[in-house]
C-alpha cells in the first residue's frame, strides 16, 4: 500500500477505504473505548485525527504511545464528527515505529524561540518551525519561477574562491595545511604549497563569476550559500546565508532598481498566494501586523531616494539615533528602519551612495563623488537587496581597484572582460533569510534556517 500525505487527505473530496498515513503523534487522549491521536507528517501544518478503538489487537500498546512517537496507520478516511476538520481517519491498524520516551522535549506547551534554537534538530517538528521551513522551499521555488517567466538563466557560481568579491576582508580561509604548517615568507603566510597554491576562501558573493555569465547569456541569477566571517552578532547576519544574485547585460542602475522592486513584490505575493496556512499563524501568533505590512509592499510604488537625500531627512528627522549620519557615513539599520518604517511607511530604495563606503566594481558617478549603488529597504528589516550598476570602463576600474588598496593581479581576468565587448550591466544580491524574516514576521534571522552559523556557534 502506499502512503499518503497528510495535506492531501485533509484536502479530500471524497471518503476513502483503506488509506496508509505515517507520521509523528503531536498529542494523545483516550475516552471510553476509544484512543484518538493526532498525527503530524510535515505535510502541512494541520494535523489529522485517528480514531483507534479498543477492538485493535494492540490497544493496550496504543493506550502507551506518547508525544514524538513514529506511527503507521491504516485506516478508512471519514468525514469527521468533530470541529474545525473535515476528515479522520478510523483506524484498522496502528503500527508503532518507534516510541519516544516521556523526556521528548516538544510536549504540548509553548517554548521559546531561545530554548528552541538549543534544540535545532528537534524545532521543525514543532507547528511553527514547520511553517517556517515549508514557507522557506516554496520562497526558492517562488525565485526560480520569477526568473524563469524572464527569461533568466540560472548558473552556478563557485563556492571556493581565490577573491574577495566586497572587499571587506569577512573571509572564511579554506587550506588542507595544519595551522602549524603554514610556512611565513617575508612575515607573511605562504600558501604556494596550498591545495590551490594560493590563498582560497569561501565565498562572499557569486557576482563577479556571474557577470561573466552575464557578458554571454544575458540574464542570469546565481542562487546559493554565502559566507561572511562577519564577527557582529546581530539578528539579521549569519556566517552562511544564501544570496539570490541576478546579473543583466545592457541594464542600467534604474533597471535594476526596477528588477530590485518587482521581484520582492513577487516573492511577497507568491508566499501569500500559495502559503496561506502558514502565513496564517504567523499573522496570528508572531506579527499582527504582519498582513498589512506584506499587502502595502505589494501594493505600493518603492520610493526612490538618493543616498543625499536620506542623510538630510535622517538629520532632519529630530530621531535620536545610536549611531550619527553624515554624508560618507554608511547607514545604519536604525536609520535605514526609519526611512522604511516611520518616514516613507513603505519600501525605499536609496541609490547613488559615496563612492568610500563602497565596493571597487560599483560604477562611478559624473560627480566623481558618488556610486550608482543601489540598497532595496522594507520595515521592520532594512536592507534586503544590495547591488549596484557596475563598472565597465577599464581605466575607471583600474583606478578603482588601486584606490581600495586591492591588488590587480588575481582580477585580471574581470578586468579583462573590460577589454572585450565591455558593456553596462547591473545586477544585485538579495539575502534570502531576510526575505524569510520579511513574508513571517520572525524577527531574528537565526530562526528562519534550520541551523545557523554564527560566531560561536555551529552546533547541529
Ligand atoms: O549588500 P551585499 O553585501 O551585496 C553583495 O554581496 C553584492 N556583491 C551582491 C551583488 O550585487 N550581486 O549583500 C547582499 C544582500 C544584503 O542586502 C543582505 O540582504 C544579504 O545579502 N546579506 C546577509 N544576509 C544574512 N547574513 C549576512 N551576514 C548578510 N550579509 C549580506
Ligand atoms: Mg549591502
Amino acid at each position: 500500500m502506499v502512503r499518503q500525505k497528510i495535506v492531501k487527505l485533509l484536502g479530500s473530496v471524497n471518503p476513502a477505504e483503506n488509506v496508509l498515513i505515517k507520521g509523528w503523534v503531536r498529542t494523545r487522549r483516550d475516552s471510553k473505548g476509544f484512543s484518538f491521536l493526532e498525527i503530524n507528517d510535515g505535510s502541512c501544518l494541520k494535523n489529522i485525527q485517528v480514531i483507534a478503538d479498543d477492538s485493535l489487537a494492540n490497544y493496550e500498546d496504543i493506550k502507551k504511545i506518547s508525544t514524538g512517537s513514529a506511527l503507521a496507520i491504516t485506516g478508512d478516511l471519514v468525514a469527521s464528527r468533530g470541529k474545525g476538520q473535515s476528515w479522520e481517519i478510523q483506524a484498522t491498524e496502528v503500527m508503532i515505529i518507534n516510541i519516544a520516551p516521556d523526556d521528548f522535549p516538544l510536549q504540548k506547551k509553548r517554548h521559546t524561540d531561545e530554548f528552541l534554537r538549543t534544540i535545532a534538530h528537534l524545532r521543525p517538528r514543532t507547528n511553527k518551525y514547520g511553517a517556517v521551513f515549508r514557507i522557506r522551499s516554496e520562497l526558492a521555488f517562488a525565485v526560480h519561477t520569477f526568473f524563469r517567466e524572464r527569461d533568466f538563466r540560472y548558473i552556478h557560481t563557485p563556492i571556493i574562491t581565490g577573491s574577495d568579491c566586497e572587499g571587506a576582508g569577512e573571509l572564511f580561509r579554506l587550506t588542507t595545511l595544519q595551522p602549524d604548517q603554514v610556512p611565513v615568507k617575508s612575515g607573511q603566510a605562504d600558501y604556494s604549497g596550498d591545495f590551490f597554491g594560493t590563498e582560497a576562501n569561501l565565498t562572499v558573493s557569486g557576482q563577479l563569476s556571474a557577470e561573466m555569465l552575464a557578458l554571454s547569456l544575458g540574464d542570469v541569477y546565481t542562487f546559493g550559500p554565502t559566507f561572511r566571517a562577519e564577527n557582529s552578532n546581530t539578528s539579521r547576519h549569519v556566517a552562511e546565508f544564501w544570496m539570490v544574485e541576478p546579473e543583466m547585460a545592457f541594464c542600467d542602475l534604474a533597471g535594476n532598481m526596477q528588477l530590485g522592486e518587482d521581484l520582492s513584490k513577487f516573492l511577497v505575493a507568491w508566499i501569500i498566494d500559495n502559503c496561506s496556512e502558514d502565513l496564517d499563524l504567523f499573522a496570528r501568533f508572531v506579527d499582527k501586523t504582519l498582513m498589512p505590512t506584506l499587502d502595502t509592499i505589494v501594493s505600493s510604488e518603492f520610493v526612490r531616494l538618493p543616498y543625499t537625500d536620506a542623510v538630510e531627512i535622517l538629520t532632519k528627522s529630530g530621531e535620536k539615533f545610536d549611531y550619527d549620519v553624515s554624508f560618507g557615513k554608511d547607514l545604519q539599520s536604525e536609520h535605514e528602519r526609519y526611512l522604511a518604517e516611520q518616514h516613507f511607511k513603505k519600501p525605499v530604495i536609496l541609490y547613488d551612495y559615496p563612492k568610500e563606503i563602497k565596493p571597487f566594481y560599483m560604477r562611478l558617478n559624473s560627480d566623481d563623488r558618488t556610486v550608482a549603488a543601489m540598497d532595496v529597504l522594507v520595515p521592520r528589516i532594512g536592507e534586503i537587496i544590495g547591488g549596484s550598476q557596475r563598472e565597465e570602463r577599464l581605466d575607471v576600474l583600474e583606478s578603482r581597484l588601486e584606490a581600495t588598496g586591492m591588488s590587480k593581479e588575481p582580477y585580471w581576468w574581470y578586468l579583462d572582460a573590460r577589454r572585450f565587448g565591455s558593456v553596462e550591466h547591473s545586477g544585485f544580491g538579495m539575502g534570502f533569510e531576510r526575505v524569510l524574516m520579511l513574508v513571517t514576521g520572525i524577527t531574528n534571522i537565526r530562526d528562519v534556517i534550520p541551523f545557523p552559523r554564527t560566531p560561536g556557534s555551529i552546533e547541529f
